[in-house]
């Protein structure tokens, strides 16, 4: 089992079902277990949140643990993440320190910390992430990064299962327009995900706005090992054509990364077509779903009458975050907190 939740990349489809069956079980009631029972967990957020914070707290608190929440620059010293740097700016503490004396009180560290959209290059790496994984003894939870969101794709894939059951499905992740350029993070972890889960998976964006090319390299080596298929388009009326799971997502292009006005211009012209209405899901099967992460701007990315109506899953989405993050806690624990790799 790997050390880290920062990817489900590093999980096989065998753990993530089984991560899934877990969450099903507390989501239940079926499993009431306290594997946290005198535990702590840290919760570091370099950004804010409703959905990750409240859930990973409140599961925390279920599983008999206790949670630090952190918010470094704010209730916490502000930190540098590069090795090697003089630290004579405005950054007080390292990661080095910061995660070692962490994991002398806390099981586990969770982290949010999102991709600034100014270095393409450097962001791709997750360079904040890898040095909390780098530096730390416990193990890591990714809480989003600059590029993976797990906890939210393992609750995604979780979801669909719960609607469907087992088995394939059409599912489609479109990009959407949006104000500002937002980071690639959730997009990422679901196509990869629903590659890793056997899912037959359509992404629709305009051009200009492709993923990751070494992503999309490994998301076709996952469809191709589960024997299901990836399909890319900028046509958005056909993409939604027969898709049982719509699933829909606004990022920035990465080659705007630094010039965000650049971005905003460029998108401009996708403001109208790239909307989820009620015309595209008529192009859906009739026992379609409509998912989005959230937080979501109403009327932008997707309209009131589509995410009001019963198609509507992002509530249900939302819960399971809870249960999937009790999953991922309770293997960590039952796996030896302070040896898991
Ligand atoms: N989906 C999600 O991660 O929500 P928050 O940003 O509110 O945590």
């Amino acid at each position: 089992m790997p050390k880290n939740f920062l990817t489900t990349a590093d999980w096989t489809r065998e753990q993530l079902e089984d991560l899934i069956a877990s969450a099903q079980r507390f989501k239940s009631g079926e499993d009431a277990s306290k594997p946290l029972a005198g535990k702590s967990i840290a919760l570091v957020f370099f950004n804010p949140s409703l959905r990750t914070r409240a859930s990973m707290q409140v599961g925390i608190y279920e599983l008999g643990g206790n949670a630090v929440v952190l918010e470094p620059g704010g209730t916490s010293w502000t930190l540098e993440h590069r090795a090697g740097t003089v630290m004579d700016g405005d950054k007080t503490e390292h990661v080095a320190e910061f995660v070692g004396v962490l994991g002398r009180y806390c099981a586990a560290i969770g982290v949010r910390t999102f991709a600034a959209l100014k270095n393409w290059e450097e962001e791709r790496r997750d360079p904040v992430l890898s040095a909390f994984a780098e530096y730390a003894d416990v193990p890591i939870i990714n809480l989003e990064s600059a590029m993976h969101h797990p906890c939210q794709a393992l609750a995604d894939m979780m979801t669909i299962r719960e609607k469907f059951g087992e088995g394939k499905k059409r599912v489609l992740l479109t990009w959407a327009w949006h104000p500002k350029p937002l980071p690639m993070a959730v997009p990422n972890s679901f196509a990869l995900a629903a590659a890793q889960m056997g899912h037959d998976l359509t992404i629709a964006h305009p051009p200009g706005y492709e993923l990751d090319d070494e992503l999309v390299r490994e998301i076709n080596t996952h469809a191709f090992d589960a024997g299901s298929t990836v399909r890319v388009t900028d046509d958005v009326n056909e993409a939604f054509k027969g898709a049982e799971v719509v699933y829909a997502k606004s990022w920035g292009s990465r080659r705007f990364y630094g010039t965000p006005e650049d971005d905003i211009e460029a998108r401009a012209e996708f403001r109208q077509d790239w909307i989820v209405d009620e015309a595209k899901m008529a192009r859906t099967t009739d026992d379609s779903i409509f998912m989005h992460c959230l937080p979501v701007r109403r009327n932008v990315i997707v309209t009131d009458r589509v995410i009001d109506s019963s198609s509507s899953v992002v509530i249900d989405e939302a819960e399971n975050r809870l249960h999937a993050q009790k999953a991922v806690l309770k293997l960590i624990a039952e796996c030896g907190l302070r040896n898991a790799e």
